[in-house]
């Protein structure tokens, strides 16, 4: 299962920590929106919360605190937090001790820009959640807490996690890489690095509970450094610690991904062959203007030194159509890089003008019709590329670790390879958290269906 991001993912939440507090019968029903560290953030406020007697529901209508952990990073991201107050708002009319709160980004972004809310707590004061939670209870006072830190990275928090055979970790917070269309250094703050004595000992924890493959995460992954430890030599202590489980990361800027990284990569069978690289585009007169600090071609050549140590490897991108300036000759530079590339899987989206950020006071210049229709084009090309490459693997063996039934059927049950595609196979007698091998049969652009091997 590839997640999705941006869009709105409900957690179920499972319970893998000891918990001591009484219950103070109150329930909290959360909905997450946004990227990975948002749903892993979600995972770390619920365990705060539940630390102080609060339980999680599933069911909005039974809840006496609804929090949205929320996304700023483009117009419709916030759009749609909006529309959904809309809603909630209803239902505090006719519940008026409903409790409303704000998290993440907007949060942080908006804070008391945003009206109608009891809690707006951005993303480095979850820790405060639950006195202002009381205080808003006792006094009905709207408590706003959206102070960023210089430190604060939740290390001993055990997150209250996501069921299933996948974890994540956050071994970093912030970005310092201030692309000038991004809110994320706005929302999120300075990079920060959690100990790798940390992160090992929750690796340790997961692997005990069962769980087979982690996630290390990072607005900015690459960069992480704590004392004389940096991403590589994080990922090859975690690498050798847990050698039957499988390590993925993200998300990688080009910037800053080392040789020493893939070498790393290369060197360990469970550091999944998959590299998640934004790009954002195939113009350099672009990507100059947008401060992503390299050219396509050190991007390309970063590609090529990972294909060489590894033939196998997965990359998929992230791509802006429409960024001010933008002209027909630098969108065709970026589908002309995505053939060079010819990446398994892209997020592609229309450039956003965000306040605040450097790129704000460009003028917002490709017409939004025009950056519409190269959008589109960007994800027909991609869709071919997807389709080409995945055919590529038709009577292939790929190791597929189990995830869940598949949507429509429990007949079948879906998987991800090592490269992170999703595999459909027939239940037969295997298991969700199984890691077997499949040989691929038929593709589409999105999944691959395949026969176990016995
Ligand atoms: N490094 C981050 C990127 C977060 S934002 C990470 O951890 O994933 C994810 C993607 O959103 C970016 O790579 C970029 O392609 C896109 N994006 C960010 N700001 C945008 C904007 N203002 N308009 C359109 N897309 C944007
Ligand atoms: Fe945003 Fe750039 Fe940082 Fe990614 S690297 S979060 S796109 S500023
Ligand atoms: Fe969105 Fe914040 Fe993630 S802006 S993409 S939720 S870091």
């Amino acid at each position: 299962m590839k997640v999705q991001p941006f869009e709105i993912l409900n957690n179920h939440l499972t319970k893998q920590k000891p918990t001591t507090s009484k219950p103070n019968g109150k329930k909290i029903y959360i909905e997450t929106y946004g990227c990975q560290m948002n749903l892993s953030d979600t995972e770390i406020v619920m365990s705060v919360l539940e630390d102080f007697g609060y339980k999680q529901t599933g069911e909005i209508n039974n809840s006496d605190v609804i929090l949205l952990n929320t996304c700023s990073v483009r117009d419709n991201a916030e759009k749609k937090i909006n529309n959904r107050l809309v809603h909630l708002r209803s239902l505090k009319k006719k519940n008026p001790n409903m409790i409303i709160g704000i998290l993440g980004c907007m949060a942080e972004r908006l804070r008391d820009e945003l009206k109608d809310v009891d809690l707006v707590v951005g993303p480095d004061e979850y820790r405060k959640l639950p006195q202002l939670i009381e205080n808003v209870i006792e006094t009905g006072e709207k408590g706003i807490a959206v102070k960023l830190s210089k430190v604060e990275t939740y290390d001993d928090i055990i997150p209250l996690r996501k069921e299933g055979v996948s974890a994540w970790i956050s071994v970093m917070r912030g970005c310092d890489k201030f692309c000038t269309y991004c809110v994320v250094p706005f929302t999120r703050g300075r990079e920060r690095s959690r100990s790798y004595k940390s992160i090992l000992s929750e690796t340790l924890a997961l692997r005990d509970n069962n769980i087979k493959e982690i996630t290390l995460l990072g607005q900015n992954v690459n960069s992480y450094e704590y004392e004389d430890k940096k991403f590589p030599e994080l990922l090859r202590i975690i690498a050798k610690a847990v050698p039957d489980m499988r390590i993925r990361f993200t998300t990688s800027h080009p910037y800053d991904l080392s040789d020493n990284l893939l070498e790393v990569m290369a060197e360990n069978d469970n550091i999944c062959k998959y590299i998640h690289l934004p790009v954002q585009s195939g113009s350099n007169r672009i990507l100059a203007l947008m401060n992503r600090l390299y050219t396509t071609q050190e991007y390309l050549k970063i590609i090529d030194k990972a294909r060489a140590l590894m033939p196998e490897i997965a990359l998929s991108t992230d791509i802006i159509a429409g960024f001010p300036t933008e002209t027909d000759e630098d969108h065709r530079q970026t589908l002309e890089l995505m053939e060079t590339v010819r990446y398994s899987g892209a997020y592609m989206f229309a450039y956003s003008p965000r306040e605040n950020t450097k790129s704000y006071k460009m003028k917002d210049n490709v017409p939004a019709e025009l950056k519409q229709e190269r959008l589109a084009e960007i994800i027909e090309h991609q869709t071919k590329i997807s389709l080409n490459e995945n055919k590529k693997l038709i009577g292939k063996t790929k190791s597929v670790l189990l995830e869940s039934y598949s949507k429509k059927s429990s007949d079948n049950l879906l998987g991800r390879t090592d490269c992170n595609r999703s595999v459909i196979i027939p239940s037969e007698n295997y298991e969700i958290g199984d890691k077997i091998d499949v040989k691929i049969e038929k593709v589409n652009s999105a999944t691959l269906f395949g026969k176990p091997i016995k």
